[in-house]
Parts: structure tokens; C-alpha cells; sequence
């Protein structure tokens, strides 16, 4: 089948796993001439197949040879649809790491359900017997908890309503776009599917099965991002989700004092996650045009190894006074902040494409989905089913 990109504003339906598999090769390629060699070695990663979570396996798979079981929620192929561009993702990251003799194996599925909990817990068992690393990266729009009541993520404000400029997706204009507060319910929602309660699961449930070393690595992934955003963001309702993640990694603390809990706090990246957020896009553009004129612009690959080869196992991990590490250092550094203030009172749909990185925004975009990338044939007929080698049909 010949596959074209399908765009709907901050969704693209159709992925290429050609396209999919260069990017994974060209993470490898990066994360192998980092020497970074300095982490644990059996690893768990949920929330793996896209974004930070997808970079964190690459990084300690291919990065320190770390054998990797990878939870995540993706779809196949039908025959008709094409798969979900995480599962073209975690096939090419299997097949290139059985033949580096690496480890590799994966559950797809719900991560917040018991069931999912249980089954990797006995792959766990089976094949390692303990984790000495669980990385956290899920981003999800809903959540059954385990009393069986659905909770749904929403993108509000939690004070008053807020209009900014805004980037309309649909035809790159600049436009105002104004963002509603939530109700109650909508803040307690968001917190129960992004906050820190599921993590906290995940470690009791592993600990319960002893299915953990007792000095094991525990990270999951927060954001801040300037004041500009602050009423979007910081203090919107994913912002309160945030709080109660960072606020679960002391409680993981205090219940298990061995295990080294952290919240990195990364950088602003174009993900499935985070281009659905509002107003959030025109400073994604904003910034990346700022950073990549400073030269230094990362994506999901270079946080993630610059994390594992400088900060968390670092015999005294830095930390700010929250007890955070800080990936996003040099997205809110003074000097490109600043920049981006002015940009942003600058910026207007005739001025857009000089003032902000559009293109990079939506080459990244696109690249996520397995799209405009180069080293790709888009012209030649590829087979759009195909199966994650660790998973049975
Ligand atoms: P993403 O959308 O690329 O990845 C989400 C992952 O979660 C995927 O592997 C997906 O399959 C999995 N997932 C979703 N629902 C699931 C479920 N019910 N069960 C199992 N797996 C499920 O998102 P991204 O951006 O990589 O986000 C990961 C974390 O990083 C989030 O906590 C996010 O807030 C955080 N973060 C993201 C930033 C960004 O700018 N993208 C910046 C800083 C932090």
C-alpha cells in the first residue's frame, strides 16, 4: 500500500512504518555514540512506544545495553487502517535490538488495569526475576482505576477563562483562542489519569510481588514550561496533575526509602500528547526557532540521554529545591525566554513563518507518524500489517 499522511488538526490517522523504523534507527545511531553506559540493566518502561517513553527505552536499551519490557497502548494494523505509529515504532525497536542481542519484549495494552499490572509483573518474574529501573512515561486521555470508575483528562484553566494567541493548525493563521475553566470534577479527573496515583500502583504492585530491587531507579516525566503558558499549563488542570506526580515521588520516597524516586521535568516537545494542548503549539514553534538559532534545540533522544548520562546516576543527583531534576535547564533559561516573550508579542499569521519555526514544528510532527522523513521511498508499496515479534496473535 501507498501511504499518504491524513491530518486533522493536531491527529494524523495514518502512519508509515517505514518511516517509523528510520527514526528508530536514527535514535540508536544517536544514543550509541553517547557512551553513556552508566545504567541499570533491567528496565521497565511504561508509556514506551512514543514520545519520552520510546526515547528512555532506546536510551537504555541501545544507550546501556539494558534489556527493556515496554508497556503501551497502541493499535495494529486492520489490513485497511494502518497501525498506530507506536507499534510500527516498538516493531522496528524489537527487531533491531534482537539483532544487537538485546532484550526486548513488550505488553500492549491497558497499563492502568490490573490486568496489565499483573501480566508484566509475570514476565517480570519469569524472565528477570526482579526491575532495577521503572520509567514512567504514560500520557493518557482517560483512565478506568481499579475500583472500576472511568476518570477523563481535560485541558483547562482552574481559574478564570484564558485568551492568548494561538496557532490554528488547520491553516497556520494565528488566531485567539480562549480556554474555559474546568469544573471540579474535570480538575480531580485530570489528576486521577496524569497525576501519580497509577505510578504509586505500579511500585506497590511490584513491590508486593518482589518483583523490584530494593535500591531500583524510579523516574516519571513532569512539565513546567514559562509564565506564558502558566494559566494552560502550570496552573491548569494538567499542571495540578503534575503536582500530584511530583508530590508521589516523595511519597514513593517515604513508603520505600531505598529506591531512588525522581521527577525529571523535560523539556517543551512535539508529541501525540502535547500538540493536543491549546495555545501550547505556537510556543512549541516559538521556541524551537529560538533554540535551534542557539544550537541547542533537543528532541525526545537528546533529553533523554543527556538525563540518564549527566543527571540520574550521578552519585549526588541534581536536583532543584523541589527535589526535581531539571531537564528543561536550558528551555527556561533567561536568554531564550526572553526571547521568546518578544517573539510572541511579535508574532501575527503574515509574520509566522519568519518569526516562529513552523516548519519545524510541523516536520516533527509529521516525523512522529513515520512521514517527511528523508531517507524514506514514500513511493514504493509497503505492507502495512505487521507484528510486534514479542507479542502472540
Ligand atoms: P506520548 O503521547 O508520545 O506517549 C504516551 C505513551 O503512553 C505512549 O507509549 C502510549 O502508548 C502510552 N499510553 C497511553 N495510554 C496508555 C494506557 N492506558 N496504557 C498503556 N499505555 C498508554 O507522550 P509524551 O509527550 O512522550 O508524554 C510522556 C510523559 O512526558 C507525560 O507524562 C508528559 O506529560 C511528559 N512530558 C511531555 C512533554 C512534552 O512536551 N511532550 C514535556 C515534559 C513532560
Amino acid at each position: 500500500m501507498i501511504i499518504e499522511p491524513k491530518v486533522r488538526e493536531f491527529i494524523c490517522t495514518t502512519a508509515h512504518p517505514e518511516g517509523c523504523r528510520e527514526n528508530i534507527k536514527q535514535q540508536i545511531a544517536y544514543v550509541k555514540a553517547q557512551n553513556i553506559n552508566k545504567c541499570p540493566k533491567k528496565v521497565l518502561i511504561i508509556g514506551a512506544s512514543t514520545g519520552y517513553g520510546l526515547a528512555s527505552r532506546i536510551t537504555a536499551g541501545f544507550g546501556c545495553q539494558a534489556d527493556t519490557i515496554g508497556v503501551f497502548f497502541e493499535k495494529p494494523s486492520n489490513g485497511k487502517r494502518t497501525a498506530t505509529p507506536g507499534w510500527y515504532n516498538t516493531v522496528a525497536f524489537e527487531e533491531e535490538a534482537k539483532k544487537a542481542g538485546i532484550y526486548a519484549k513488550s505488553i500492549n495494552g491497558d497499563a492502568f488495569s490490573e490486568e496489565i499490572k499483573e501480566k508484566t509483573i509475570h514476565l517480570i518474574k519469569q524472565d528477570w526475576g526482579k526491575v532495577d529501573m521503572v520509567i514512567y512515561s504514560l500520557a493518557a486521555p482517560r483512565r478506568t482505576d481499579k475500583d472500576g470508575n472511568l476518570w477523563v483528562s481535560s485541558l483547562k484553566t482552574t481559574k478564570e477563562s484564558f485568551t492568548e494567541k494561538s496557532l490554528d493548525l488547520r491553516n497556520n493563521t494565528i488566531v485567539e483562542k480562549t480556554v474555559d475553566p474546568a469544573e471540579l470534577e474535570e480538575i480531580q479527573g485530570t489528576i486521577k489519569v496524569m497525576g501519580g496515583e497509577d505510578w504509586l500502583e505500579w511500585i506497590e504492585a511490584l513491590k508486593k510481588a518482589n518483583a523490584i530491587e530494593e535500591d531500583a531507579y524510579t523516574v516519571a516525566y513532569s512539565y513546567i514550561g514559562p509564565e506564558l503558558t502558566y494559566p494552560i499549563y502550570f496552573d491548569g488542570t494538567i499542571g495540578q496533575a503534575k503536582r500530584h506526580l511530583e508530590n508521589t515521588a516523595k511519597i514513593i520516597k517515604e513508603k520505600f526509602p531505598k529506591l531512588q524516586a525522581y521527577v525529571s521535568v523535560n523539556k517543551a516537545l512535539v508529541t501525540q500528547a502535547s500538540a493536543a494542548i491549546p495555545i501550547v503549539p505556537l510556543y512549541f514553534a516559538i521556541l524551537y526557532k529560538i533554540m535551534k538559532e542557539a544550537g541547542n534545540h533537543e528532541g525526545c533522544i537528546q533529553q533523554i540521554s543527556r538525563l540518564f548520562k549527566e543527571k540520574l546516576f550521578e552519585e549526588e543527583v541534581p536536583v532543584d529545591e523541589k527535589g526535581r531534576i531539571r531537564m528543561d535547564d536550558w528551555e527556561l533559561s533567561e536568554k531564550v525566554q526572553k526571547k521568546v516573550v518578544e517573539a510572541w508579542k511579535e508574532v501575527t499569521t503574515e509574520n509566522v513563518t519568519e518569526i516562529s519555526d513552523i516548519e519545524g514544528y510541523w516536520e516533527d510532527f509529521y516525523q512522529m507518524f513515520g512521514f517527511y522523513v528523508p531517507e524514506v521511498d514514500y513511493e514504493k508499496d509497503v505492507d502495512i500489517e505487521c507484528s510486534i515479534p514479542s507479542i502472540e496473535h
